[in-house]
């Protein structure tokens, strides 16, 4: 399990990319849930915003999403406990205190985008650290839907949303954006939390 890279580049630049992280057949288990929950009509337009503020804006984001619970598939358990060992490793190698992971399936359909944004809430910033996972075999270049981040140099870089490579980056610290995509795009997006500083505060 290639962990010690994650780390090793999150100590050093603050991202990771890590091709192949998962073998096509576990992949290829997650896309067909994704999939099944798209055509049960149980993804929902993702929203933007929080609380009072949250709002489904399609010239923003064009995604619907699929929260992932435990227990609802032997393939997304197993993600989560794989993603809870990478919290463990990036507790015990980077004491970054977290303890938690949220994650969703999202679904772009062709002519999707969200445009660029940094993965924290003005009044929240709990989320830490940000994982998201590719689930598209075929992608070739002229389909889009790469994830670009801007880097700070002014310098960025494109991310084929190819399946099987995991990304992740420090929340607050990277401007990211998708670009439109020509055909369907599946990803399964992640957050490692925090605690938020109002329940630190208590
Ligand atoms: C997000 C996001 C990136 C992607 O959901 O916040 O930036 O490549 N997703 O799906
Ligand atoms: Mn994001």
């Amino acid at each position: 399990m290639p962990f010690s890279t994650i780390v090793d580049d999150l100590a050093a630049r603050g991202w990771s990319l890590q091709s192949s992280f998962l073998p096509s057949d576990v992949t290829h288990k997650l896309a067909d849930e994704c999939r099944r929950r798209h055509a049960e009509g149980t993804l929902a337009p993702a929203s933007v915003g929080r609380g009072e503020e949250q709002a489904v804006r399609e010239g923003i984001r064009g995604d619907h999403i699929h929260w992932l619970e435990a227990g609802q598939a032997e393939v997304c358990d197993a993600y989560l406990a794989l993603m809870d060992e990478l919290r463990r490793t990036l507790n015990r190698e980077l004491f970054l205190g977290l303890e938690e992971f949220e994650c969703h399936f999202a679904f772009y359909p062709p002519g999707a985008f969200y445009q660029t944004h940094l993965d924290r809430f003005r009044d929240d910033d709990s989320r830490c650290v940000s994982a998201v996972l590719y689930l598209n075999p075929d992608w070739q270049p002229a389909d889009g839907g790469e994830l670009r981040m801007h880097f700070a140099d002014g310098s960025n870089l494109d991310v084929p949303p190819l399946s099987g490579d995991l990304l992740v980056f420090l929340s607050g610290d990277f401007p990211h954006e998708v670009l439109v995509t020509r055909t369907e795009r599946l990803s399964l997006t992640g957050w490692f939390r925090r605690r938020p500083a109002d329940v630190l505060a208590l």
